[in-house]
């Protein structure tokens, strides 16, 4: 079994520390948490300003700000998680819920570059303040919204089962 041989990742030095830890296993876990609140928190306003709603405030603003702070987010999210992760590492493997949420992150993240592909060739910076997004941008911002709130809602699963 593939899941067996992350056994030794379990038992790292630094692993069987952060395990057995009272202070930093929630330290940790806060950590995850922080970094999944600035992604989602950040994701969810720009996509919904690509998809429409705000349409008085100007698109960069969304843009330029939050891909920022979704990024930083994203970023303290993996690190953090994959310290969850080593503690239990052969038990999270061979979890149908986590490995749909590893999934759900990676498609995330490559829905994440063609959407800033497809801003950068339909030249949103240039578009009227009120205008609607072509439906290139729609979809994908779609698919973000969806697809990031998944990956959340598997997460919070995964305690449970
Ligand atoms: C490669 C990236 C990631 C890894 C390896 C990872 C791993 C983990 C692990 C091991 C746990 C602990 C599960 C448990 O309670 O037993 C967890 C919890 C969680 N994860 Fe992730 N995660 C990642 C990214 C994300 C992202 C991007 C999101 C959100 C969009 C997310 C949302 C959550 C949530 C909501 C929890 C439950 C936290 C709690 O209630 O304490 N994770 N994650």
């Amino acid at each position: 079994m593939i899941e067996q041989s992350l056994a030794p990742v379990e038992n790292l030095a630094f692993v069987s520390a952060l395990r057995n830890s009272t202070f930093m296993y929630p330290l940790v876990n806060a950590g995850h948490i922080l970094g999944v609140s600035m992604l989602v928190g950040g994701i969810v306003p720009l996509d919904l300003r690509l998809l429409g709603l705000w349409r008085s405030y100007p698109v960069m603003v969304f843009v330029d700000v939050l891909r920022i702070t979704s990024v930083i987010g994203l970023g303290l999210a993996v690190v953090c998680g994959a310290l969850l992760f080593a503690t239990a590492a052969v038990d999270y493997a061979g979890s149908p819920l986590f490995q749909a949420k590893i999934l759900l992150v990676l498609l995330g993240v490559l829905n994440a570059l063609i959407l800033g592909r497809v801003l950068k060739h339909e030249d949103i910076r240039s578009l009227p303040m009120k205008a609607r997004m072509p439906s290139s941008v729609r979809v994908r911002a779609g698919m973000s919204l969806v697809g990031w709130i998944s990956v959340l809602i598997l997460g919070r699963l995964l305690g449970y089962f």
